[in-house]
């Protein structure tokens, strides 16, 4: 890990409506870190996420990523959201694509990256998700687990500096979230920036090396996960522990 912060949201309020989802948010993350941010249902994990690549818009505050204001021009956003990759808990994949095609479709579009160029890449990041056999399939033919697999291999393809995952095992057939859990482990190894929500605790143990706990559209607590499951400080964090882990 190293000291730059790759993403920087400072004092960030978003409303739906009348509704105030973010609550003076302030959350940084730097380069190579591994954040898992979790919290009990509708505290604005997901919002929270979705407004560091742009997807959702704020009402105070700044985001920075990798040092560019997001919402400084149309330009940052748009490089920015070429940047961030994104992994949602519904896989998004093109049904009508093969596995190749869905992975390379953004490198062609967004990146300007030829065709030879795109498919050499995602031979290497099928492989990566150890899906090669694959190539050729369509998502119908896949089960969830090598799906999401899929999706990651697709959000690699941008050369990402930044990957966010929503619940990426949340919707998975149990046998088959380990498989996704192993390849999120290895990115971890490789020095990805990643932020994570998800309840996987195992995970966030192996490899998080910080702990986000949301409640109510504001970070009630965040600390090293060996701290945070040991000795939770807030009551709500205590709560919420032992209700997933008596699941
Ligand atoms: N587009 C939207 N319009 C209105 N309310 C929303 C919208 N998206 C989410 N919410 C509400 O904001 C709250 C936080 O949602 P979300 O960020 O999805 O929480 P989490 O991911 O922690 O479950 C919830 O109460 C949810 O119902
Ligand atoms: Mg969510």
């Amino acid at each position: 890990m190293q000291n730059k912060k790759m993403i920087d949201m400072i004092k960030i309020d978003k409303y739906y409506g009348d509704f105030h989802v973010l609550k003076d948010i302030d959350f940084n993350v730097k380069q190579g870190e591994i954040v898992v941010v979790c919290g009990p249902s509708g505290s604005g994990k997901s919002t929270l996420i979705r407004c560091i690549n742009g997807l959702e818009e704020i009402d105070s505050g700044d985001i920075l990523v990798d040092g560019v204001n997001i919402w400084e021009s149309k330009k940052n956003l748009q490089d920015i959201r070429a940047e961030v990759g994104m992994v949602f808990q519904h896989f998004n994949l093109f049904p009508h694509l093969t596995i190749t095609e869905n992975i390379t479709i953004a490198q062609t579009l967004v990146k300007n990256a030829s065709k030879e160029e795109a498919a050499t890449t995602a031979i290497e990041l099928l492989k990566k998700v150890k899906l090669e056999d694959k190539a050729t399939a369509y998502p119908a033919d896949l089960s969830g687990g090598q799906k999401q697999r899929v999706a990651i291999a697709r959000s690699l393809a941008m050369k990402p500096k930044v990957l966010l995952f929503d619940e990426p095992t949340s919707a998975l057939d149990p046998e088959t979230i380990g498989d996704v859990l192993e390849v999120m482990k290895e990115l971890a190894r490789e020095n990805y920036t990643i932020v994570c929500v998800t309840h996987e605790m195992g995970f966030a143990k192996e490899v998080g090396n910080r702990i986000v706990f949301m409640d109510h559209g504001t970070i009630v607590e965040e600390n090293t996960p060996d701290e945070f499951f040991n000795n939770p400080k807030s009551p709500r964090a205590k709560q919420f522990l032992n209700e997933i882990l008596s699941h």
